[in-house]
């Protein structure tokens, strides 16, 4: 693997690259060194553009000369065809599923009966989370990533080596030469996390598809995907905890020692580029122990940034685990500890419709209360028509409720065996339950929408949108004030937001002098947010903040989309033609742009310099650091300047790092930075500076 002190210059580093011959591998291994800390130790140390810059220059080196390129090149993960039928291939041993324990005295059962077959007092353990994705199981030959399978009946899988090597934080190659090894077979998990699932639901709604019910169903649905860029764009990630098979190289008599435990083969797996639970991971030296591990963990459940199911316990030592053995269901050294269900049943009460931002109508079920994993449940997600339909749910149904961490619990499927007769059909409306306009159900989309670009529920959820986080985030403005405001008639559209009435507001319950005091600001200063936030804000379908950011860098004023034809909206990066016709209608929709105007009018800046079209470098070649709270500037806007202005991001103090940007109530960064005696410490003012701000 590429060596981290090496990075002092990456544009130094690449441009001699290119002069030199041979170079081409040299540059693979800076692309995979960065890939890994990206993608497996989520710990970056250069800028996506930096990022994809190195890309982009190995490619160009490729596409000169194609006898360049090796099947583990970074290069190597588009998947140009669309894979054909899967074919089944056998496992190099046997994919078994685990023993389930469900208390303490499952476990010291387990245990008894482990310390018995073994004739040992004694047994470690090491436990680890029991993830809650798709199984796969990936062989490595001569380093090489050869074949990659579903778990299939357990003796055999699909082959979909192609659309595992979409999954970025899987090595295309990995060096187990380096421990003997010629051959070895991985198993572990494909996983969506909490964050992506839930972006990838909400651009599924946007587009007028159905939401995957929970991430397990996200991962799983997309390992046998024929689209093997559709897989790409979910952005999974695999986890690997399990070496299943291990073939020496000739002349290797011993096996390497870290493979003696499962702690260690875990550490060498994660050495190698993989990602795995070695953080997680924990040896416990005896069942006791294992037993609070378990308590522990379960507490931490919601935490994590993917979801689990239980823990998973192993037998610590590999001589162990092989007398052992296993069953014909499962080994006898390893054990899953099953966390309390988060599924309840409940009675479906009645159906709500409600509409979204975009017009799309969904079916919101409220069930009678129901405890599920320490949290009430009134409502759940019934997703849409044809899954209503599909499952045959009615009102009145006893049904089975599902809450899987932060996702809205859903309702996985009646209990038709509990009917009564008195259940009724569930009949979608005909017209918007808001406006009365009659929906609009576009070929091919699962979802009914309400076209009527006024309509009061839009309308709200627009206006929420527009001031959201990660719009012109305007804090004081909640959602359940907006909604208020709303209803009372004080503010009826987004330009609305910046005439508010504060007398009118200030008479309201609940509002103080302070409060209207810092709703105030609060909105004097989002005028000055920058464009892409308002691009995004706007809510323009199909337009997230990625491509909001792309399209702020084509224009010096928000209008200049009117001039703007699809053509010319194709040619923005990422921009494919269902985007292009929904911001180009967007931009000659009358009423739009009498907003915008309005907007313009009441304070809110529209214009940029031309200046975000990558200025050539004022900090090319220098790293930054942001900490505390900056005066003026928000910290993913300096962030960005820094990015525009060619300088790379760390994310930690190092030896690397030139400049600390430090604001108010710097912390433990500020003291490691001030002991290197290396880092320059800057405030906001001298960081605007540096750029000749
Ligand atoms: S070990 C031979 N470790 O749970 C033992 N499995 O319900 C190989 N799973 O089939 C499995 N997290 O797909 C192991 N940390 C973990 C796991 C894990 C999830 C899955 C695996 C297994 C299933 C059994």
């Amino acid at each position: 693997m590429y060596d981290q002190d090496q990075t002092v210059s990456l544009q130094q580093l690449t441009k001699k690259l290119l002069k030199q011959s041979g170079a081409i591998s040299e540059l693979r291994d800076v692309l995979r060194f960065h890939e890994n800390r990206y993608y497996v130790l989520n710990d970056p140390l250069i800028s996506d553009a930096e990022y994809d810059k190195l890309y982009k220059d190995l490619e160009k080196l490729e596409n000169e000369d194609p006898q360049l390129i090796t099947p583990d090149s970074p290069t190597q993960r588009v998947g140009n065809s669309l894979n054909k039928d899967f074919i089944t291939v056998p496992h190099l041993v046997g994919m078994l599923s685990l023993e389930n324990s469900y208390n303490a005295t499952d476990l010291n059962d387990w245990d008894k009966r482990l310390k018995k077959l073994l004739n040992v007092t004694h047994l470690e353990y090491s436990a680890e989370p029991k993830f809650d994705g798709a199984s796969i199981s990936l062989i490595y030959e001569n380093d090489l990533l050869v074949r990659a399978a579903t778990r299939g009946d357990g003796i055999a899988g699909d082959d979909i080596t192609t659309n595992i090597k979409q999954i970025r934080s899987v090595p295309l190659s990995a060096k187990f030469s380096n421990y003997g090894i010629k051959r070895i077979e991985i198993r572990g998990e494909v996983l969506m996390t909490k964050i992506i699932f839930k972006k990838y639901n909400e651009s599924l709604v946007d587009q007028g598809s159905a939401p995957l019910a929970n991430p397990r169903n996200a991962a799983s649905g997309s390992l046998r995907m024929k689209d093997p860029n559709e897989v790409k764009r979910r952005n999974l990630e695999a986890v690997l905890y399990h070496v299943s098979f291990i073939e020496q190289n000739e002349g290797e008599n011993h096996l390497n020692k870290l493979l003696s435990k499962h702690s260690t083969t875990l550490e060498m797996l994660h050495e190698l580029g993989f990602k795995t639970p070695v953080q997680e991971k924990k040896v416990l030296k005896d069942i006791g122990e294992v037993v609070d591990f378990c308590k522990i963990f379960e507490d931490k459940r919601d935490d994590l940034p993917y979801e689990i199911d239980g823990v998973v316990i192993k037998v610590n030592a590999v001589e162990f685990q092989q007398q052992a053995g296993s069953t014909t269901h499962h080994p006898r050294w390893a054990m899953a500890f099953k966390f309390k269900a988060r599924q309840a049943t409940s009675k479906l009460l009645k159906i709500e419709f409600q509409v979204g931002r975009t017009g799309s109508i969904t079916p919101v079920a409220k069930i009678e209360p129901v405890h599920i994993g320490g949290v009430t449940v009134t409502s759940a997600s019934l997703f849409n028509e044809e899954i209503i339909s599909g499952k045959d749910i009615r009102i009145g149904d006893t049904v089975i409720v599902e809450r899987a961490g932060d996702v809205i619990p859903y309702i996985v499927k009646p209990l038709k065996e509990l009917r009564d007769g008195s259940e009724e059909i569930i009949i979608f409306p005909k017209s918007c339950p808001i406006c009365n306009d009659e929906l609009v159900r576009p070929e091919g989309e699962a979802v009914s929408r309400c076209v009527n670009i006024n309509c009061p529920a839009q309308v709200a959820e627009r206006i929420i949108h527009f001031v959201s986080k990660d719009a012109m985030d305007i804090k004081s403005l909640g959602e359940a004030n907006i909604r208020k405001f709303f209803e009372l008639g004080l503010l009826t559209d987004i330009p609305g937001i910046y005439k508010l009435d504060f007398e009118k507001i200030g008479a309201l319950e609940g509002f103080g002098k302070r409060s209207i005091d810092n709703l105030q600001n609060a909105i004097e200063q989002s005028k000055a947010q920058p464009l892409p936030r308002i691009i995004f804000g706007l809510g323009i379908r199909y337009v997230g903040e990625t491509t909001a950011k792309k399209m702020a860098k084509e224009i010096t004023h928000l209008l200049d989309f009117v001039d703007f034809a699809e053509e010319k909206l194709l040619h923005i990066e990422d921009i494919g033609v269902k985007v292009a016709s929904s911001i180009y209608q967007f931009f000659h929709l009358e009423d739009n742009i009498v907003m915008i105007k309005k907007l313009e009018e009441l304070g809110v800046k529209l214009h940029q310099e031309k200046t975000l079209k990558r200025e050539a470098g004022k900090l090319e070649g220098l790293s930054f650091l942001f900490t505390g709270t900056m005066p003026t500037l928000k910290r993913n806007d300096a962030e960005e300047m820094v990015e525009e202005n060619g300088g790379k991001l760390l994310s930690g103090v190092s030896s690397k790092l030139n400049y600390l940007v430090a604001g108010e109530d710097a912390g433990s960064k500020l003291e490691k930075a001030k002991k290197t005696g290396t880092v320059k410490i800057i405030s906001e003012q001298e960081f605007l500076d540096l750029m000749g701000k």
